[in-house]
């Protein structure tokens, strides 16, 4: 019911995307689908990806933030999975009425993410074409789950983003269960 479409580009590396991702991966109904572990060659099988997406109720896209956007594999994967016929245009229902929830992390802080801060703009700036990425598929845009500040933040704080997160999916799951 719930699909977790995951771009970190070095899974192995990560520290805040995966304590996130410990926090919900046993839920029932939750898949997580690693990109990067799956088209380490870049190489996406678009039919693949596709019947995954069908069924779920819920997708969610989660990364770390890289260059203000998502990383290389999840972009291509937008251009790829996301076709006309199929997501959008004529005939381009099968996203439609989904659920999109973005879960992100990023290195700033959230004052960094300010006109006075390093990155210029408030974080929210950043937010609309992955939102009208969605909204374009006729999805169902959800407030998005995001963690800032990830490289200066300790274990304990990161676990407590992790209940979180927990919870979003979890009442998901009861409210539409
Ligand atoms: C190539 C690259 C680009 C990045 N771009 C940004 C960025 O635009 N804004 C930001 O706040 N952090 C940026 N970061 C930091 C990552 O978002 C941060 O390392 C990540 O969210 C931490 O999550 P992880 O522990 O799961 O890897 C970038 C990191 C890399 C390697």
């Amino acid at each position: 019911m719930i699909l977790i479409v995951y771009a970190h580009p070095h899974p192995g590396r990560s520290e805040a995307n995966r304590v996130l991702l410990d926090a919900v991966r046993d839920l029932p109904s939750v898949r997580l689908h690693s990109l990067y572990d799956r088209y380490p060659d870049f190489s996406i099988d678009v039919q693949a990806e596709q019947a995954l997406l069908e069924p779920a109720r819920l997708v969610v896209w989660q990364h770390p933030l890289y260059w203000y956007s998502v990383p290389a594999l999840l972009k291509l994967w937008f251009e790829t999975v996301l076709v006309r016929g199929w997501a959008y245009g004529s005939g381009g229902t099968a996203l439609a009425g989904k659920d999109c929830l973005w879960v992100t992390t990023t290195g700033a802080t959230d004052e960094a993410y300010s006109p006075q801060g390093k990155h210029a703009h408030p974080f929210r700036a950043f937010m609309p074409p992955i939102e009208q990425t969605a909204r374009f598929c006729a999805m169902n845009w959800l407030q998005p789950f995001t963690v800032h500040g990830a490289h200066k933040i300790d274990y304990e704080a990161l676990a407590a983003h992790g209940r979180r997160y927990r919870e979003v999916l979890q009442k998901y799951l009861s409210d539409h269960g």
